[in-house]
């Protein structure tokens, strides 16, 4: 197995960080644009192994994606972060070139990927590479409800005093403030979470949640890294090792939830095949509301793609 990460930056290292630990791939290949950042990170990694005990090599690229041909999964985080006062939207059409420009490169050298988009804003640009990429919908989708929903579990691990391993929780919408935690899909060791926090601190934590990005920008003065690069390397993992994980994936939505051409987070099973299946909840009637408004802000962002001709 061979997995490319793109960007060789805060997210795409530590991704590629947790999956040599993982031992997921034999060759983790990280590229960069900027000459010698990608070589000296997988190096540095690599130097990791004998302490670590892992054997997946790490190799780095300047832009070279001859290294990356034949891999089975890419994940892209090339792109610039969220600065202190910047919406994950300012960042849209400098972000939106560089996921082109380098899906472009991974479907002429890797045909067969699975594609995890991580780059922001996030439901935008992974429908920015499904356009540029050509493929099935199965092989092209982003990372954000696996970072959203271990916010949402681990503030709810602290504030229940258990272990987050226990916490099992659903969370739609886009990757922006209008996401949706779904409280009725939320158990903690099988029981209802609805039945052990008040509807008013389970509200603060969910309102925590939808700002966790900025919660972590205005401490750093740039966006996190450790939660998003292991989240996009559970993803690496459950397709890799075909574990048909259910996650909350960023989706081509294609007449579920009533919804048509848009990428939106929805639970889905992740397998060898990218996604397998959408699941389709029933949600009740506020839910659907929140989904629809979460939806309307990815479809604002949208409209920029419109004057780039991506898909041309
Ligand atoms: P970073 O600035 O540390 O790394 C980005 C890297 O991309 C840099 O090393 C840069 O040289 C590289 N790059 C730029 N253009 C490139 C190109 N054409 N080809 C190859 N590499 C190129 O940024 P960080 O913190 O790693 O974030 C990366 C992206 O991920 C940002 O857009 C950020 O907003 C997004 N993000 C998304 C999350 C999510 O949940 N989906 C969570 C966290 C970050
Ligand atoms: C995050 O949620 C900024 O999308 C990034 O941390």
């Amino acid at each position: 197995m061979k997995v490319t990460v793109v960007g060789a930056g805060n997210v795409g290292a530590t991704c590629a960080d947790v999956l040599a630990h993982k031992e997921v791939a034999n060759e983790i290949v990280l590229l960069d644009i900027k000459e010698g950042v990608a070589e000296g990170k997988a190096l540095d990694i690599w130097e990791t192994s004998p302490i670590n005990l892992y054997d997946s090599r790490t190799v780095g690229s300047t832009n070279d994606y001859t290294k990356t041909k034949d891999s089975d999964v890419v994940v892209i985080t090339s792109g610039l972060p969220r600065k202190p006062g910047m919406s994950r939207d300012d960042l849209i059409s400098k972000n939106a070139g560089i996921v082109k420009m380098v899906t472009e490169q991974v479907i002429e050298h890797s045909p067969n990927a699975k594609i995890i988009i991580v780059s922001n804003p996030l439901d935008v640009m992974t429908y920015c590479a499904y356009l540029t990429a050509k493929v099935d919908r199965s092989r092209v989708f982003g990372m954000a409800g696996v970072l959203d929903t271990a916010r949402y579990r681990s503030f709810l691990a602290l504030e229940l005093n258990v272990s987050p391993k226990d916490i099992q929780a659903v969370l739609m919408g886009g990757h922006g403030d209008t996401m949706v935690p779904l409280p009725r899909y939320t158990t903690v060791g099988g029981i209802p979470v609805t039945e052990l926090i008040e509807k008013e601190k389970l509200d603060e934590i969910i309102e925590r949640t939808k700002f966790g990005g900025g919660e972590i920008v205005k401490l750093l003065g740039t966006s996190a890294w450790y939660a998003p690069g292991a989240a996009a390397a559970q993803m690496v993992e459950a397709i890799v090792r075909d574990q048909k994980r259910i996650f909350p994936v960023c989706a081509m939505l294609e007449g579920e939830y009533g919804m048509k051409d848009i990428f939106l987070g929805v639970p889905v099973v992740l397998g060898k095949n990218g996604i397998e299946k959408i699941i389709e909840l029933n949600l009740n009637d506020d839910e659907k509301a929140l989904l629809e408004e979460s939806a309307e802000a990815v479809r604002n962002v949208m409209g920029v793609l419109d004057n780039m001709n991506v898909g041309a």
